[in-house]
């Protein structure tokens, strides 16, 4: 595995394999990865001949007192876990690449509604940063496919929009949640919870199974009393819940009587960390 931080290295690599008739896979991270992103690598491994993996800390998708600088950045254990997963490419871009004059002065890609919802609203500009980011990196790996976490149920569907509104020649795979053996869903922010808030945590994924079940048995209906309740039941275990709502499966629109491929997205801070967490209820089935 090569890790490569010079543009014009990684284009002339791509452009080689493209020429050879090789399809190029692209797993952009944050870094410090765990099983959840490393699913990632051998997904798109299973779907193309070649992949690329990106680490890059984005500056541009933190808001003011979030955790840029806290970001748990392991390079080293990142690379040997890349290259055990038997990813082709590592780009570890430099900001001074990315953001030649700053966060200020930067052209922005912008995903708008979606971006404004949930996720959005509590981290206003956060989507702004993710879609331009994940644009700029597309024009750099010009990748064939790219692999996105459901995890982030609210992000891939952002960057489904932005690829399809921009006619970006990317296809982009979601890929489900990976979870540890209690339920909790991975993430690089699992790390900041105490050995108390981490027994705890798992009740984020149980309090979407017990809403899940609710909803498929009271119907769409009660969707405000069933996002009280999941609200409620959160604080009682110690979270300060952000949001639990039941949202149509693509527009993330309250859901209405009549939907029938629903999401429950949540997010909820416990101690230090912001965790995240999403289940898709299909009341057909
Ligand atoms: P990061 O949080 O590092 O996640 C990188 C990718 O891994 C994302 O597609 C995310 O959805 C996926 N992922 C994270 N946890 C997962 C889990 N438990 N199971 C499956 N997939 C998981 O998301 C970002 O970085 C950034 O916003 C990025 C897209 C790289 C843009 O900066």
């Amino acid at each position: 595995m090569q890790t490569l931080s010079d543009p014009h290295r990684l284009h002339q690599l791509v452009r080689q394999w493209h020429q050879a008739g090789e399809r190029v896979a692209f797993v952009p991270t944050m870094g410090n990865l765990h099983d959840g992103h490393i699913e990632l690598v051998h997904q798109a491994h299973a779907r193309a001949d070649r992949v690329v993996t990106s680490i890059f800390v984005n500056p541009m998708q933190f808001g003011p007192g979030e955790d840029l600088d806290a970001y748990p950045r392991t390079l080293e254990a990142d690379k040997q876990r890349l290259f055990d997963a038997g990813c082709d490419l590592l780009f570890t871009p430099e900001t001074e690449l990315l953001y030649p004059s700053g966060l200020n002065q930067q052209t922005f890609v912008e995903v708008p509604g979606l971006s404004d919802l949930h996720c959005g609203a509590s981290r206003p500009g956060h989507f702004r940063g993710v879609a331009t980011i994940v644009c700029k990196l597309f024009n750099l790996v010009q990748p064939d496919i790219a692999c996105f976490g459901e995890k982030d149920y609210q992000q891939l569907a952002v960057l489904r929009a932005m690829v399809r509104d921009l006619n970006m020649p990317v296809e982009v795979i979601g890929i489900p949640t990976v979870r540890e053996a209690d339920g909790l869903a991975m993430s690089s922010r699992n790390g900041y919870l105490s050995e108390q808030e981490r027994t705890v945590a798992p009740e984020l994924k149980r309090t979407l199974d017990i809403t899940a079940q609710a909803l498929k048995a009271l119907g769409v209906d009660t969707r405000a009393e069933l996002e009280a309740q999941a609200e409620a039941r959160l604080a009682k275990h110690g979270f300060k819940p952000d949001f639990i709502r039941i949202c149509h499966g693509d527009t993330l629109a309250p859901a209405q009587p009549g939907d029938t491929r629903l999401v429950i997205l949540a997010a909820a801070q416990l101690g230090r960390a912001r965790l995240i967490d999403n289940l898709t209820v299909d009341l057909t089935e």
